[in-house]
C-alpha cells in the first residue's frame, strides 16, 4: 500500500507524471491568478478559478475535452503534461483547480463518485493492520465500505460519537488510529462535530483527520482551515447541484499527500470523466446563490416541523435546540439545506409521509435544486440495518430545494395531515 515512497508518481512515468501536474497547475495559475487567486471572494473563485477563457478561441467556459489520448511532440514530448486521460484531462484539471481554490487546499482530485474518492483515500493512507475511527452515525455507504470491504483487508474500525471530542481522545488513547473519519453535519442525523477540537485530538494522537464536507459544501464550511488534513466530497450533491451527475472529490492541505493520491487514482482508475467534470464545474458556478436559498428554505421548513403535532423531533443544526448548534454557528457560515424529523406515530407513519408529498420527490440523494424526501431506514441507510449505526425507523430525511418556500411548506403540511 502507498506510503509516499519516492518514485510513486502519478503515472508511473516519473517525468510525465511530474510534468502533467506541474503544467496543469501553471496553466491554472496563469488563468486564475489575479481574477480568482486565494484572495478573491468565494463567488469569484467558484466562477473563475481554473476557468480562464480558452487561449485559442476565447471560449469563456472550459471545453469538454472528450478525449482519451494526446499527440506527443516526439517521444515523451507532452503538451502541458497531458498524455492519457486516466492520468489527467484538461476539463478535469479545471474542476480540480476550482475545488482546490474553494476549499483552500494545495491540491484537489476529482473522482467518478464520492465512494471512489473514499476508496482511493483509504487505499493510499492505510495498510493491513491499521485502525480507523468512524462516526457512529456515518453515511451508510461509508459504513459499508469500512464494514464490508476494508475489514476484509484487515483495516479495522470503531464507531465513535464524533460530536464528543473527549470520546475521540479516549478512543485514540485506547488504540491509535491511522485515520479519524468525520462527517459534519452527518447524514441523516445532522449531528455536528467540532472540527478544530477533533483536529487537535488527531494531531496529539498522530491520526489523519478526514472530513466529509458533503452536507455543508465549501460555501458553508472549510475543514482544512479548521485543522483537517483531507476534505472529501460527494460532488453528486450540492457542488453539482442539479441531480444530473455523480462524482467525488478529495482536497488536501499537503501537496505530497496529493501526489500519493494521484498515484493511486491513476493506478486504480476511478477518475471523473470529462463531461461529468464539466457538469460539476457548471454547477459550482452557482453554488453560493443556491446554498443561500437552500439554507433559507430549510430554516423555514425546520420551524414549521418543530411546531407540528405529528412530529416528535426536528434535527437541524440551525435550531437553537440542536445540541450542535453552537459549534455549527462557530464553524459554518449557514446551516445547510438538509432537515430530518421523527414521527410521533412511528415507522409506518414515516413511510406514509414519504409517499404523500407531491413537490418533495420520493428519492435518494440530496443537494439538488429540487426538493427530495426519503425514509433513511429503508432507503439510503438500509446497509446499516442491524448494526450499531442503524438509524431510527421513524426518521424522515428532507433535502430542501430552492423552489418557492410557500409551496414546500404547503406540500409538507398536506402530507403530514394524512
Ligand atoms: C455524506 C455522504 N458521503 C459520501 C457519499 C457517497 O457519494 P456518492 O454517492 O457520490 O458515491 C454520500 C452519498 O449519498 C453522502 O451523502
Amino acid at each position: 500500500m502507498g506510503t509516499g515512497r519516492a518514485g510513486e508518481t502519478t503515472s508511473g512515468r516519473a517525468a510525465g507524471a511530474g510534468q502533467g501536474r506541474a503544467a496543469g497547475t501553471e496553466r491554472g495559475r496563469a488563468a486564475g491568478a489575479g481574477s480568482a487567486g486565494a484572495e478573491a471572494g468565494f463567488e469569484t473563485r467558484a466562477i473563475h478559478a481554473g476557468q480562464a477563457p480558452d487561449p485559442r478561441t476565447g471560449a469563456v467556459v472550459p471545453p469538454i475535452y472528450q478525449v482519451s489520448t494526446y499527440a506527443q511532440d516526439g517521444v515523451g514530448g507532452l503538451r502541458e503534461g497531458y498524455e492519457y486521460s486516466r492520468t489527467a484531462n484538461p476539463t478535469r484539471t479545471a474542476l480540480e483547480e476550482c475545488l482546490a481554490a474553494l476549499e483552500g487546499g494545495a491540491r484537489a482530485l476529482a473522482f467518478a463518485s464520492g465512494m471512489a474518492a473514499e476508496d482511493c483515500l483509504l487505499r493510499t493512507v492505510c495498510q493491513p493492520g491499521d485502525h480507523v475511527l468512524i462516526p457512529h452515525d456515518a453515511y451508510g455507504g461509508t459504513y459499508r465500505l469500512f464494514d464490508k470491504v476494508f475489514a476484509r483487508w484487515q483495516v479495522s474500525y470503531r464507531a465513535v460519537d464524533m460530536s464528543d471530542p473527549a470520546a475521540v481522545r479516549r478512543a485514540l488513547a485506547h488504540r491509535p488510529a491511522r485515520v479519524v473519519w468525520v462527517e459534519t453535519p452527518t447524514n441523516p442525523l445532522l449531528s455536528v462535530a467540532d472540527i478544530s477540537a477533533v483536529g487537535q485530538a488527531c494531531r496529539e494522537g498522530g491520526a489523519l483527520l478526514v472530513v466529509d464536507n458533503t452536507f455543508a459544501s465549501p460555501y458553508l464550511q472549510n475543514p482544512l482551515a479548521l485543522g483537517a488534513d483531507v476534505v472529501m466530497h460527494s460532488t453528486t450533491k450540492y457542488l453539482g447541484g442539479h441531480s444530473d451527475v455523480v462524482g467525488g472529490a478529495l482536497v488536501v492541505a499537503d501537496a505530497d499527500l496529493g501526489e500519493r493520491l494521484a498515484f493511486h487514482r491513476n493506478a486504480t482508475g476511478g477518475v471523473a470523466g470529462p463531461f461529468d467534470a464539466w457538469l460539476t464545474l457548471r454547477g459550482i458556478k452557482t453554488l453560493a446563490v443556491r446554498m443561500d436559498r437552500h439554507c433559507g428554505n430549510a430554516s423555514r421548513v425546520a420551524d414549521m416541523l418543530l411546531a407540528h403535532p405529528a412530529v416528535s423531533a426536528v434535527l437541524y443544526p440551525g435550531l437553537a435546540s440542536h445540541p450542535g448548534h453552537e459549534v455549527a454557528a462557530k464553524q459554518m457560515r449557514g446551516f445547510g439545506g438538509m432537515v430530518s424529523f421523527r414521527m410521533n406515530a412511528g415507522e409506518e407513519a414515516a413511510v406514509a409521509v414519504c409517499g404523500r408529498t407531491r413537490l418533495f420527490t420520493l428519492g435518494e440523494s440530496l443537494g439538488g435544486v429540487e426538493s427530495l424526501i426519503e425514509h433513511p431506514g429503508r432507503m439510503t441507510h438500509a446497509s446499516a440495518s442491524g448494526s450499531a449505526l442503524e438509524v431510527p425507523a421513524d426518521l424522515v430525511r428532507l433535502s430542501v430545494g430552492i423552489e418557492s418556500v410557500q409551496d414546500l411548506l404547503a406540500d409538507l403540511s398536506t402530507a403530514l395531515a394524512g
